[in-house]
């Protein structure tokens, strides 16, 4: 009657996840060096688990910022509507960026987002998303770093919310109908 019993599937385990997440950074060591120290962007809250994680194993200087954007109610449905709740504390004029996001859905909040960073003049602007739902696309974004791509089904875990629960679950899964209605 728990959290647990809320889950309909798990669509990705945590072994198979935490596997992935190592080697993304492993790509994104190759790309950037000390000097570069770029600036992760987190797109909170969504992204806190992801990137936790994945700067734990990149082996460059970094720094880390974040980013409160709200782009959905409390269902599972876009209201269209993006906005920025709380900015970056830095700013990233001439800074090398690499924005590290939940999920990747119609593609709205980050064109967004990646629209609003370029004004600012960053020396380089890379997108990694954890998870894609290419079949939702409505906007093209260009992705650097997608962890996995997946069906359309509304996801929870590991970062992930259904009205703000079902964060802490340590892999990607889909909730029972009846729990989502
Ligand atoms: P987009 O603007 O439609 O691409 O939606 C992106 C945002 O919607 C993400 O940052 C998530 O916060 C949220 N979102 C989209 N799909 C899901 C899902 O399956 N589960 C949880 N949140 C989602
Ligand atoms: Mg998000």
């Amino acid at each position: 009657m728990g959290l647990y019993d809320d889950v309909a599937k798990i669509l990705i385990p945590e072994d198979v996840l935490q596997a992935r997440v190592r080697s993304l950074a492993e790509e994104i060591n190759h790309l950037y060096r000390d000097d570069d120290f770029p600036l992760l962007v987190c797109i909170l809250k969504g992204a806190f688990v992801f990137l936790a994680d994945l700067t734990r194993h990149l082996n460059f200087r970094h720094e880390v910022d974040f980013m409160v954007i709200s782009s959905y109610g409390s269902g599972t449905v876009s209201s269209g509507v993006v906005r920025i709740l709380l900015d970056l504390e830095r700013n990233i004029e001439g800074r090398h960026v690499l924005v590290v996001e939940d999920i990747i859905d119609t593609g709205r909040t980050m064109d967004y987002i990646i629209r609003n960073l370029r004004t600012r003049h960053p020396n380089s602007l890379r997108i990694c998303t954890l998870l894609s739902k290419p079949s939702r696309r409505e906007i093209d974004v260009p992705l650097d770093f997608v962890g996995f791509e997946i069906p359309d089904e509304f996801v929870v875990g590991y970062g992930l919310d259904f009205a703000e629960a079902y964060r802490n679950l340590p892999f990607i899964g889909v909730l029972k109908p009846e729990v989502v209605r």
